[in-house]
């Protein structure tokens, strides 16, 4: 009995200790309007038993409840939602401070560690400075090169469909996303796309941290018997590059990266380079088949540029001739974009404009899903319209560039953005050169995890592309 009463007192002390410790926290954030809050729970009972197509539904109609910016509490954590363009460029780009990621990332430490993504601190700045070079313009043409032979595998596979039912496109891509980060960062050429059901494939996605671990050693003893990263597979081209070869060849702060970091940062980069550009190349893809006039404008584009032989490498240089495909390309990511939003833990109060806080020990998480849609930033923001983005004319060079972050901005944007961008293209070209896609199959169900899923893939459906 005594054993009873002491635990329900240390509970109840513990309770009031943390609401008197975190009073002005939660003072600050209730100037901004939220769900009602429960005693002692606050609104852990909104997302009890939520499906991830709940939450996503959760968070629209929140947004359309109590405006751009809201709040939930869930015991003594607090989080401050916000779609409001010019709180979200305030913290990404100008706020130098705001760079520590939000608890909501945790879940994914088992499996990134303190990688790029998640870490933070003097860390994370010292391991950016060693990753930058890896995207290197220099690499470029290296990139376009691999990316070249896994699109071209793809349009191979995809022969199959022609003509037939509706395909997941999006997880045909994802393999060769898979393919091409295994090749470009870890040296190794797994094809994914055609042993998808392989142990060793598996073995990829599932226990990522033996297969860096394996991957890290093979280059480790590559590189000790003196080859260079020149060596690397059988093409001929000049600057090549194994990402971790400069992870085992740099050094943070004048010391080299240690074992774990390196596996951190391997697990990171292969986890960014398979899982958010195959969902801007499948929504890009879904939403052509939606929008037949978009994609005959496309391809007379590509036609230009590329000429009549399906089979011709495609260049860099080729790649950069393509305005129309870049306004596409922006306007399927601001629609679906591929990272639905970012968050972070506030760990010095924020001011804003309007005199409110955002106080020190907050979570701060915006919903980019939702300022994409903004209407005053995007006039009729349901419509899918890549000429918003023609920079030559339209409603499209209002659109202030801060208002269009699919990649963030400031400190902590996305380091992956040019080899992303140029995997997209070139995959996107590939399969308009050869196929015209077709509207078939179910729309799909949306849900976010750190990046946006379908529920039921993204399908499409494809026929010969007669020139
Ligand atoms: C369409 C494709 C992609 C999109 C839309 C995208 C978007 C983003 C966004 C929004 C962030 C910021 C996340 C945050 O603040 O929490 C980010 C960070 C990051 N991205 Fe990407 N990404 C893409 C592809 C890639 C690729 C291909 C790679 C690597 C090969 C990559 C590597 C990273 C890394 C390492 C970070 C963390 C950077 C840091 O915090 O310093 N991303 N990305």
């Amino acid at each position: 009995m005594f054993v009873v009463i002491i635990t329900i007192f240390l509970v109840l002390f513990s309770f009031v200790y943390d609401y008197v410790r975190n009073k002005r926290k939660f003072d600050l954030v209730d100037e901004f309007p939220g769900p009602r809050l429960m005693p002692f729970i606050g609104n852990a009972y909104n997302y009890a038993a939520k499906s991830s197509e709940d939450v996503i539904k959760l968070i629209l109609e929140s947004h359309k409840t109590y405006g751009q910016s809201y709040r939930t509490k869930i015991y003594n954590e607090a989080t401050i939602w916000t779609s409001d363009l010019k709180i979200i460029s305030s913290i990404l780009v100008n706020n130098t401070k705001a760079i520590t990621k939000s608890p909501l990332y945790n879940f994914l430490k088992p499996w990134l560690g303190e990688g790029l993504l998640t870490g933070t601190g003097k860390k994370w700045r010292a391991e950016r400075k060693v990753m930058a070079p890896m995207f290197h313009s220099k690499y470029f043409e290296y990139f376009v090169h691999v990316f070249n032979r896994h699109g071209e595998n793809l349009v191979n596979k995809l022969k199959s469909y022609e003509d037939g039912d509706a395909v997941d496109i999006i997880s045909l891509i994802y393999l060769t996303a898979l393919d091409s980060i295994c090749e470009i960062g870890c040296g190794e050429q797994i094809d994914a796309l055609n042993n998808s059901d392989s142990e060793y494939v598996q073995a990829v996605t599932e226990t990522i941290n033996q297969f860096s671990s394996d991957a890290i050693r093979r280059r480790r003893a590559y590189l000790l018997d003196n080859k260079s990263k020149d060596d690397v597979g059988d093409d001929d081209v000049a600057n090549k590059i194994v990402f971790i070869d400069l992870l085992l060849q740099g050094s943070a702060d004048g010391k080299p990266l240690d074992d774990d970091a390196i596996l951190d940062q391997v697990n990171t980069l292969t986890f960014n380079g398979r899982n958010s550009s195959p969902v801007a190349i499948a929504f890009v893809l879904y939403a052509l088949g939606q929008h037949i006039d978009v994609q005959q404008t496309l391809f007379k584009e590509i036609k230009y540029v590329f000429g009549s032989d399906k089979s011709d490498p495609i260049t860099i240089q080729q790649l950069q001739e393509l305005p129309y495909l870049d306004s596409v390309i922006k306007e399927a990511m601001r629609l679906y974009p591929p990272i639905p939003a970012v968050a972070r833990y506030i760990e010095e109060d924020i001011r804003l404009d309007d005199g409110r806080y955002i106080p020190a020990a907050t979570s701060l998480a915006m919903t980019l899903f939702v300022a994409f849609r903004d209407p005053s930033a995007f006039p009729e923001p349901n419509e899918f319209n890549p000429d918003r983005f023609d920079l030559n004319g339209g409603v499209s060079s209002r659109i202030d560039p801060f208002a269009f972050i699919p990649f963030s901005s400031g400190p902590r944007n996305c380091i992956g953005q040019r080899y992303a961008l140029l995997l997209i293209k070139t995959v996107v070209v590939q399969i308009l050169r050869n196929y015209e896609i077709v509207s078939k199959g179910e729309a799909p169900i949306l849900f976010p995890q750190i990046v946006l899923r379908s529920k039921n893939g993204v399908q499409i459906g494809l026929k010969n592309r007669v020139y």
